[in-house]
């Protein structure tokens, strides 16, 4: 029996960017700018917004577009002499129309593949051959994943080295109510203290002031619980040991010109990444990272909320 392949089209977002837009026939929907590669929405069969755009969101080159899922390669944070958080999320990527098998079944799934390969200015900013191929699928029961694999296509023999991180922001009712399970007791690196380690103590992640922390050698799943909301979103993760948990508050919410002043409220971002250990590839060899979001609400665990047993199922 043949299956019905789920619509994807291929049209215009702001500012005449180029979209894609993955629909699921239960009423889900994704949509992928050409522009960083960077899913813009998520949303579930009610037509919920599950991911933070800022009403402030840049839609313009060179300034990456604030929400979503920017893709920071080929590096995160702001180190050196490469532009924050890499360039992969203010560039214009293609429509990869003859990708090489991937291991993951999509016969009734929507899904779109991207490519990003770097041009003679890139080449000038970090010297090195690479194909960044991104798939973006959306699943029957709406869960989203992206799957990056990057190789080195470099013709003079020499390795490279970057770090990674799918930088998410999750639209949450208020940060208050929100508390992120499955990284306490973990090390982390404070980028509010100059990287500084330190380890977490005590129960799970709450918000109370700016929140800026890379917890190191996490586990595969993450969860985001949105108590106001009922709603558990949650990370699996592979390929990408290390997880950001970023909240600016009101003050650094206040100096970004691109981000409201009360929006800090609405948003979390906790980021599968790839940091302490920088991934080093040989010329022909291939890397992948694996992100899979699926939200679920609260009530479904027996009416009791229990993120224990979303980390362990
Ligand atoms: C987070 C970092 O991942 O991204 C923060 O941990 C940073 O330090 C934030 O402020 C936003 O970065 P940008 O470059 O998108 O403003």
């Amino acid at each position: 029996m043949s299956e019905e392949k789920p619509p994807v089209e291929h049209c215009k977002g702001v500012n005449g960017l180029e979209k894609v837009v993955l629909r699921e026939v239960r009423g889900s929907s994704a949509e992928v700018y050409l522009y960083g590669g960077h899913v813009t929405s998520w949303k579930n069969d009610h037509g919920e917004e599950l991911l933070f755009v800022s009403n402030k969101a840049i839609f313009k080159p060179p300034k990456a577009i604030r929400g979503g899922i920017p893709i920071c390669f080929p590096q995160f944070s702001n180190l050196g002499n490469l532009e924050p958080h890499g360039f992969a999320r203010n560039r214009i990527w293609s429509i990869d129309n003859d990708p090489p098998p991937f291991p993951t079944t999509t016969s009734n799934r929507a899904y779109v593949d991207l490519i990003l390969k770097p041009s003679e200015e890139d080449f000038k900013i970090w010297p090195h051959r690479y194909e960044f191929r991104l798939r973006v699928i959306l699943g029957p029961g709406g869960d989203l994943m992206l799957i990056s694999r990057i190789r080195n296509t470099n013709t003079d023999g020499k390795p490279f080295s970057f770090t990674f991180a799918y930088h998410t922001y999750f639209s949450v009712s208020d940060i208050s109510e929100v508390r992120v399970e499955g990284l306490e007791t973990l090390d982390y690196l404070d980028n509010l203290q100059d990287r500084a380690r330190f380890t977490e103590q005590g129960d799970a992640i709450v918000f109370e002031s700016e929140f800026d922390k890379v917890y190191l050698s996490t586990p595969a799943k993450i969860a985001i619980i949105d108590h106001e909301k009922k709603r558990t979103f949650v990370l699996r993760k592979e390929g990408l040991p290390d997880a950001v948990v970023w909240n600016p508050w009101d003050k650094k919410a206040k100096a970004m010109t691109d981000f409201g002043d009360d929006e800090y409220k609405y948003m979390v971002c906790v980021e599968a990444a790839a940091i302490e250990k920088p991934i080093t590839l040989k010329p022909g060899e291939e890397w992948k990272g694996r992100l899979e979001l699926s939200a679920v609400p609260s009530s479904y665990f027996s009416g009791q909320l229990d993120p224990q047993r979303v980390l362990q199922g």
